[in-house]
């Protein structure tokens, strides 16, 4: 499969635009891409490397034609289009939590655990976007100290929500700056100039169901069960990037500068760590950029073997399709060796 027919179902939505700039910039190879949305989008030509494409809808006979199709529309059709692709052939890169936990089908974030894409049975799941940062960051840190414990508060950009929480935080933030009446319908409160304790829906433990997924999603991808990790997501009025403080309890002590040095040396990672010149990680810096950006680097003075960060990265970009991208790549590149 050395050029894959390729398909990207979500392909107006927030990930899915971002998946084709990123299919442009990597020079992705392919023998052909087609286009789907929902039924309103039919007929939209969007452009990709010079020439126009028409948005269709999924069909069988779409899937039957290609070989590799990034799924990104929600967990709702993911659970309807991942399996009928996987049942003709085309192998399914999925964008959401639909197949995640399924122990039949790999969660991939490919600097960390790409030989699971090897077990593969037509379906592979993209993590979600906070869990991808927060495992990037501690994957690196983890193979040399085993980790017990992570306390995380997460500081989550809209985009995270779609296209349309994005709209609104822009129409939002316009109507009270002019005094107008709002009418918040992405989440229950006001998103704009306003922090919500609420990503996702509430479980009868008190934890939402993002919060659950960091602590799952995490300890699938480090084939650790004996991780514990307590998230607070919040949302905050950021269009793109999601920011997290983490609280990290080793085994043994990590000094600040080990922990350095192991995430500067890891593919994907970049630390930003001078404090005293104000130089750390931002959403408004990591946005457009792949790597997941680490800084605020210090011990925690409340526990002998604990370290706290603030990481950094954009979760349209490895948060969801850079990632799918990479493990597509991986694909095709063993294939390509074999
Ligand atoms: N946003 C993130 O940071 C992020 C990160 C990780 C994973 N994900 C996951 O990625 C997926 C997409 O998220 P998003 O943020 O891109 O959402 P979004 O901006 O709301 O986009 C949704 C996409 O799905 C399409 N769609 C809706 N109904 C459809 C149908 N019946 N058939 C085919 N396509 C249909 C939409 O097409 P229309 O434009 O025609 O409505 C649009 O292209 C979700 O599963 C999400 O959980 C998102």
């Amino acid at each position: 499969m050395s050029s894959p027919n390729v398909a990207v179902i979500g392909a107006t939505g927030a990930v899915g635009q971002v998946a084709l700039q990123i299919l442009e910039e990597r020079a992705f190879p392919m023998n052909s891409l087609r286009l789907c949305a929902s039924p309103s989008s039919v007929g939209k030509k969007i452009t990709f490397r010079g020439v126009e494409i028409e948005v269709e809808t999924p069909t069988e006979s779409l899937f039957k034609d290609t070989d590799i199709a990034f799924i990104a529309a929600g967990s709702s059709l993911s659970k309807i289009y991942a399996p009928l692709a996987a049942s003709l052939d085309c192998i399914a890169i999925d964008k959401s939590s639909a197949f995640r936990m399924d122990p039949k089908v790999p969660l991939v974030v490919p600097e960390i655990n790409a030989n699971d894409i090897w077990a593969h049975e037509g379906i592979i799941s993209v993590p979600n976007c906070s869990t991808t940062q927060m495992v990037m960051a501690l994957s690196p840190l983890h193979d040399v100290n085993p980790i017990r414990r992570v306390v995380v508060d997460t500081y989550q950009s809209v985009s995270g929500t779609g296209k349309a929480a994005m709209e609104e935080l822009q129409v939002q933030s316009s109507q009270i700056l002019e005094g107008l009446p709002i009418k918040p319908e992405a989440y229950p409160h006001q998103i704009a100039f306003n922090a919500l304790p609420q990503v996702e829906t509430f479980l009868d433990d008190g934890y939402t169901t993002e919060e659950r997924k960091m602590r799952d999603e995490t300890r699938k991808i480090l084939h650790s069960d004996s991780i514990n990790i307590s998230a607070t997501c919040v949302r905050i009025p950021v269009p793109i990037s999601h920011s997290e403080a983490l609280h990290i309890e080793f085994e043994k002590p990590m000094s600040p500068s080990e922990a350095r040095s192991l995430l500067s040396s890891f593919s994907g990672a970049t630390v930003l760590d001078d404090p005293f010149d104000s130089k750390y990680p931002l959403a408004s810096s990591a946005t457009g950029r792949d790597d997941v950006f680490v800084g605020r680097i210090r011990a925690d003075d409340s526990h002998p073997n604990g370290l706290v960060m603030w990481v950094v990265s954009d979760n349209l970009r490895k948060g969801a399709a850079t990632n799918g991208i990479q493990i597509a790549e991986e694909i095709i590149n063993k294939d390509h060796s074999a």
